[in-house]
């Protein structure tokens, strides 16, 4: 979702702000634009419209001189994506403009009451924001003005603001959506994600909320003040950059979606090295709070939540601890009448999904023990709840998210077994076999490839499963329809017949999902039922309980880790359909992979 990232120094703040953009492209976006001071001539030039950021990198012309920059990507919130509605934002005297990401719930009232006279050019609440600041800037110094604006405003927000009176001046601020301040050796520059940092700062501070930042030039050195909302100055403890160029490139594969699938069997020795291996553990704190605990309430949204499903069965089944798993966007608004001594659980690759920060705050609020798994350890969510712990999947850069979720998985196994008082197998063999048979099926990606486009590609499809598989089938269908745009449905397999059924016709795929013993015959049951109405199925089982016709059998691991092999076909379904679509894979249309707002 949005995307800011601004800069002041001795390079060429134009090259960093393009290059942050793109960087920045995979949160999701529909518009881009930027903002710079051209050195030479003294003056601002900006552009901006609906599009891509290589239409912003091929259109820009390069020649001008420029040390102060600031640059968007918008996820259109209020009003539509077109060039009106892109940001940068300016005031009526054209003194001041601003980049913002997230929602500003009084605009409106804002508007009433200081700006009844003020003509809009846009849409957007953000003007309503650079207006203000104009507007208080006539009786008071700019960072007052700014701090006066910011006390008004009600919602959340991340922006970079220039006054076009001071070229030596970049001011951010921020509440509820994520700002950092990257530090490097020619100049700072801040962003709204880690990865427009990478390359020019060598160290970084995420930004509590409610701070202001000032970045300024003093005989050719660059630094910047960090004060709170009412002025007075805060502790600026940098954080040291510890993810490189190489990180987030491509590495040779055509996607980054495809490079994460393949990095799945390293996230695995990846997590054992962290959290497995020469003595290391959980953090006792963390499981005490799973020991302490009546119940267990996951909180999460899309492909985390499906995680979550996996989660609670395996928290349930291998370490006897009931479990109650919740879509974010749900918990915000109906929470669920708590059990004594809860402990709650955010499951979120970003760390920054609005719906589940809402949950945070009430359960905050009500004193209750937090826990966030997650990726990103600088996110809000890693910050906010109480006890936290990382994922190590590395960056993920596709909007769908693959890596992430097995790691997630992965984690929430390690819990489970640690809380067991009965060890049901040696989690260091079987971890190790998972890595493995993940090796194995990727390394035969040529033939999802062919089953794919003999099979697959119609408008249509379902996955059905049961237990586990249940949970697996969710996610399979959720990924082929997030990148393919083919309707897709997860199923527990006994219930498709209570309705769904009617929508299976000549040639429909239905995808089987079979790596439960107990669950063998019933899902063949199904598989059946389908077949008779002429569905094209597709098997996925483990080689223990497989059928000689089934198409896609893999290695045996242990049935309570089968989700984190058995998913991994369906991510190379998912993206080979996509890819014989001719789909945008790794930026699918109207989705965001880290979604800010509510
Ligand atoms: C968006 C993404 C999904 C993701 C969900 C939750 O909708 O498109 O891929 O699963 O957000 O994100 P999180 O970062 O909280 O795991």
């Amino acid at each position: 979702m949005c995307g800011i990232v601004g800069y002041l120094g001795s390079e060429k703040a134009s090259d960093i702000i393009l290059s942050g953009l793109t960087k920045l492209e995979y949160r999701g976006y529909d518009s881009c634009g930027i903002f710079f001071h051209d050195t030479d001539n003294d003056r601002f030039i900006t552009y901006k419209d609906k599009g891509r950021v290589h239409h912003l990198v091929d259109d820009f012309d390069y020649q001008y001189n420029n040390h102060l920059a600031i640059g968007h990507t918008r996820w259109a919130t209020h009003g539509k994506p077109n060039q009106a509605n892109s940001h940068p934002h300016f005031s009526l005297s054209q003194r001041f403009g601003i980049v913002h990401n997230g929602v500003i719930d009084n605009y409106l009232e804002l508007t009433t009451k200081y700006l009844a006279d003020v003509p809009f050019s846009s849409e957007t609440d953000t003007e309503v924001i650079v207006n203000l600041i104009d507007y208080f800037s006539k009786t008071l110094a700019v960072e007052e003005a700014i701090r006066k604006t910011l006390s008004l405003l009600e919602g959340s927000y991340a922006l970079l603001i220039i006054d076009i009176v001071n070229p030596d001046i970049l001011y951010a601020a921020k509440n509820k959506s994520p700002l950092l301040v990257g530090v490097g050796s020619k100049g700072i520059i801040i962003a709204s994600d880690v990865m427009a940092l990478v390359g020019y700062a060598d160290h970084y501070l995420p930004l509590e909320d409610k701070s202001v930042v000032t970045v300024s030039k003093t005989e050719n050195q660059y630094h910047f003040e960090l004060k709170d909302i009412i002025g007075k100055p805060l502790p600026t403890t940098m954080l040291e950059m510890n993810i490189v160029m190489e990180d987030i490139g491509k590495a040779g594969y055509s996607h980054y979606m495809l490079k994460e699938i393949c990095e799945q069997p390293s996230v695995i020795r990846k997590i054992m090295a962290m959290y497995l291996e020469n003595g290391s553990s959980l953090p006792d704190k963390i499981i005490q709070h799973f020991q302490e605990a009546n119940r267990i309430y996951i909180v999460a949204a899309g492909t985390s939540m499906h995680a979550g499903f996996v989660g609670k069965y395996l928290l349930e089944n291998i370490a006897q601890i009931p479990v109650e798993v919740f879509i974010a966007s749900e918990f915000a608004y109906n929470p669920p009448l708590v059990e004594k001594n809860p402990y709650f659980v955010f499951i979120s690759q970003s760390g920054e999904t609005a719906d589940l920060r809402s949950s945070l705050v009430w359960v905050k609020s009500h004193h209750y023990q937090s826990l966030t798994i997650t990726n990103v350890p600088t996110s809000t969510l890693a910050r906010e709840a109480d006890d936290f712990l990382e994922i190590y999947a590395g960056p993920e850069i596709a909007v769908a998210s693959t890596k992430a979720y097995v790691a997630q998985v992965a984690i929430l196994l390690l819990i489970a077994y640690q809380l067991a008082s009965r060890k049901p197998f040696d989690i260091h063999v079987e971890l190790s076999r998972v890595a493995v048979a993940m090796d194995a099926i990727i390394d035969r990606r040529d033939y999802i490839q062919h089953l794919v486009r003999d099979k697959l590609v119609k408008h249509n499809c379902f996955y059905i499963g049961r237990g586990l598989d249940y949970f697996t089938c969710l996610e399979a269908a959720l990924k082929l329809k997030e990148i393919s745009y083919i309707q897709t449905e997860g199923f527990a397999a006994g219930e498709l017949k209570h309705g769904t059924i009617t929508l299976i016709e000549e040639g429909t795929p239905v995808i089987a999902v079979i790596s439960q013993k107990t669950m063998n015959h019933a899902t063949r049951g199904n598989i059946r039922e389908v077949q008779t109405r002429g569905a094209e199925v597709i098997v996925i089982s483990m080689s223990d309980i497989h059928d000689v016709t089934d198409q896609i059998v893999l290695m045996d691991v242990h049935e309570y880790l089968a989700p984190l092999i058995t998913v991994i076909p369906t991510q190379l379904i998912a993206f080979y359909t996509a890819l014989i679509l001719e789909r945008d894979i790794d930026k699918p249309r109207n989705l965001a992979k880290s979604v800010t707002v509510e």
